[in-house]
């Protein structure tokens, strides 16, 4: 299995680093613009091989896409972060240029490769790269709801005040502060639902906490976050790898499922060697299927600023 990772910056070096912490994977390519940080970060994380036990091989390289040659999975993590007050939509003008450049240039080299977009605005990433290239739409995967749904079960967590382990929950929906869907009624704590044990008030607190989750480490950090959105994307290639058949949200071309097309937005999907096998379209109640148009409509209204 061999990965590419486009973007060394600290959300594609955390993708490279927990991947090669799992292990599943033989190779990790590493490719930035800047000259000599790929190579930079990629030469660190080896030097961490011995200390942390893998053998996942990391190669870095400037804008050498010959050596990301015959990957399997790509991952996009390339373009501008946001910074405190930015929305995810205003980095729109620049990384899709990105986005549509990488896109190319990895397939030119990878014309199997299933794509992972994580540049933001994700969805609408995501809905560029099928606009722009002619794989089909199981290979092209974006991913926000994996990370949205790990912030989810932070916060119920702590409103909980359990171990995360005990939680479940998934958010659906764009990935953007007003566009996210937490599922806060089909949410667990080891499978009781969690409204046993929180208010409703509680639970309204929890979603709105999640949704402005990366917002609020946007203020925290001075810059968007890494950690997390490099273990959620090292959960859907190990997935991937090794045919977990795994659900995730994850955002994907809709043809008709939630009563939405031509549009990326998150939902559950099962994902195993072919990428997307499966959309899984869950019964949503009146409140939540309002909320999945509401989230469509925004995310279509970021879409109609593509110049394809
Ligand atoms: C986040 O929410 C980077 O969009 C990503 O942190």
């Amino acid at each position: 299995m061999k990965v590419t990772v486009v973007g060394a910056g600290a959300v594609g070096a955390s993708c490279a680093e927990y991947i090669a912490i799992k292990d599943f994977a033989a190779e990790v390519v590493l490719l930035d613009i800047k000259e000599g940080f790929a190579e930079g970060k990629a030469m660190d994380l080896m030097q961490t091989a011995s200390l942390n036990g893998f053998d996942t091989k990391i190669v870095g390289t400037t804008s050498d896409y010959s050596k990301t040659a015959n990957s399997d999975i790509a991952v996009i993590t390339s373009g501008i972060p946001r910074k405190p007050g930015m929305t995810r939509e205003e980095l729109i003008g620049i990384n899709a240029g990105i986005v549509k450049s990488v896109s190319s240039s990895i397939l030119a080299h990878s014309p199997n490769a299933i794509i992972i977009v994580v540049s933001n605005p994700m969805d609408t990433m995501t809905y560029l790269v099928h606009k722009t290239t002619d794989i089909p739409k199981h290979r092209i995967i974006g991913m926000g709801g994996a990370l949205d749904s790990a912030r989810f079960k932070y916060r119920l967590a702590e409103a909980l005040d359990c171990p995360i382990s005990d939680v479940d929950g998934m958010v659906i929906g764009q990935h953007s502060d007003k566009g996210m869907v937490p599922l806060t009624r089909m949410s667990t704590r080891n499978g009781v639902p969690v409204s046993n044990f929180l208010s409703a008030e509680r639970l309204e607190q929890v979603a709105a906490d999640t949704k402005v989750g990366g917002a609020t480490l946007t203020g925290l950090l001075g810059t968007s976050a890494w950690y997390a959105p490099g273990a959620a994307v090292s959960g859907l290639v190990q997935a991937i790898a090794n045919d977990q058949k795994k659900i995730f949200p994850c955002s994907t071309l809709l043809d008709g499922e939630y009563g939405l097309s031509d549009i990326c937005i998150g939902v559950p999907v099962i994902l195993g060697r072919n990428g997307i096998e499966q959309i899984v379209d869950i019964p949503l109640n009146d409140a939540e299927k309002a909320q999945m148009q509401a989230s469509a409509e925004l995310a279509a209204k970021t879409n109609s600023l593509l110049e394809i």
